[in-house]
């Protein structure tokens, strides 16, 4: 079976991993690395070119760290094509038409290259970025994820990986349409850390990077795998799924999940099945409480309705 083992070098108390960044496009992440390696933030946006390639040497307790950071593109265009053949020849075309930028292109188009497994194999670490002003890249994180899983090819495989997740840009607080509630609700229900990020101001991002290592290097020192303490948030995957779709729900009969027109019957098993799952006294899962009475709520209203 293929794992994710980092590469140990002679010194035993060195290693070298790998890590990578992923989320849509502008959500920060190049920002981030680079606040963190540069100790510097840049406001002008700098779209990254499928994948920017760096390494930084870090210290967690006894153990030198060497890690490698593929900072991928966000935007669709890469989504679609960073991995195939298509993206070569448009790096090769760029590569005519501007000749300074030989160089960069040569270094980035023999990693974008490869195909898209070649990506994800062999990562230790996996940086998900959303920017907490647009619902649109917290959403994206299912299919981050899931893209990642289809490539990956197997549960055992994602297993080996740190996965931590940075809502980014706490800095606009007037902007900010993702509450914290809701980026730990989705992250700690997965077994993954959650921090509140700005590359703006730096809050939160040596403490991300250090919990970041931190956890790696655990990892390596538990033969690869993450420990199991990691996941245990005392709810289900389950739960925070339920919580997050009767947040994001348009009415009553969606909260519910039923069809409009539903019966009375169907609109109480309904109710039973969420009762049960959201019930304060069963579900420790940070808005339970408010979901659980939403649905109270919902069932009310509508039965109010059927005759
Ligand atoms: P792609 O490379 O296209 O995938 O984007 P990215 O996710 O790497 O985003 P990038 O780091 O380039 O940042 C996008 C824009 O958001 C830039 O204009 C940054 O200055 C800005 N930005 C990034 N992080 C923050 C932050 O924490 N606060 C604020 N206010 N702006 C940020
Ligand atoms: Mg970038």
């Amino acid at each position: 079976m293929e794992t994710n083992a980092p590469k140990r070098r002679d010194n035993k108390k060195s290693l070298r991993v790998k890590v990578i960044s992923l989320g849509n496009a502008e959500v920060g992440k190049s920002c981030i690395i680079k606040r963190y390696c540069e100790k510097r933030f840049v406001p002008k946006y700098l779209a990254t070119i499928g994948i920017d390639y760096g390494v930084t040497k870090v210290q967690v307790r006894d153990r030198e760290i060497k890690v490698n950071i593929f900072d991928m593109a966000g935007h669709p265009f890469f989504y679609e094509v960073r991995n195939t053949r298509l993206l070569l020849w448009c790096l090769l075309l760029w590569c005519l038409l501007l000749w300074c930028l030989l160089l960069w292109c040569h270094l980035s188009s023999s990693v974008v290259s490869q195909v898209r497994n070649e990506f994800y194999k062999d990562s230790q670490g996996v940086l998900l970025v959303y920017d907490v002003g647009l619902r649109e890249s917290f959403d994206a994180l299912d299919s981050w994820l899931g893209e990642m899983k289809q490539e990956m090819g197997s549960q055992a495989n994602m297993d080996s990986i740190v996965f931590i997740v940075c809502a980014n840009k706490v800095d606009l607080t007037k902007r900010r349409v993702v509450d914290e509630g809701e980026g730990r609700l989705w992250a700690e229900s997965r077994g993954f850390h959650y921090f509140e990020t700005s590359a703006q101001s730096g809050e939160g991002i040596n403490e991300m990077f250090q919990a970041f290592f931190s956890s790696i290097t655990d990892m390596c020192e538990n033969g690869g795998k993450r420990p199991a303490t990691e996941v245990s948030v005392g709810f289900t995957k389950e739960q925070a799924d339920t919580i997050r779709r009767i947040r994001n729900s348009k009415d009553s009969w969606d909260m519910l999940g039923v069809k409009p027109g539903a019966t009375r019957e169907e609109v109480n098993k309904a109710y039973r099945k969420l009762a049960v799952l959201l019930h304060p006294d069963k579900c420790v899962a940070p808005g339970s409480e408010d979901a659980f009475k939403a649905v109270v709520n919902a069932r009310t209203s509508l039965l109010k309705n059927i005759k």
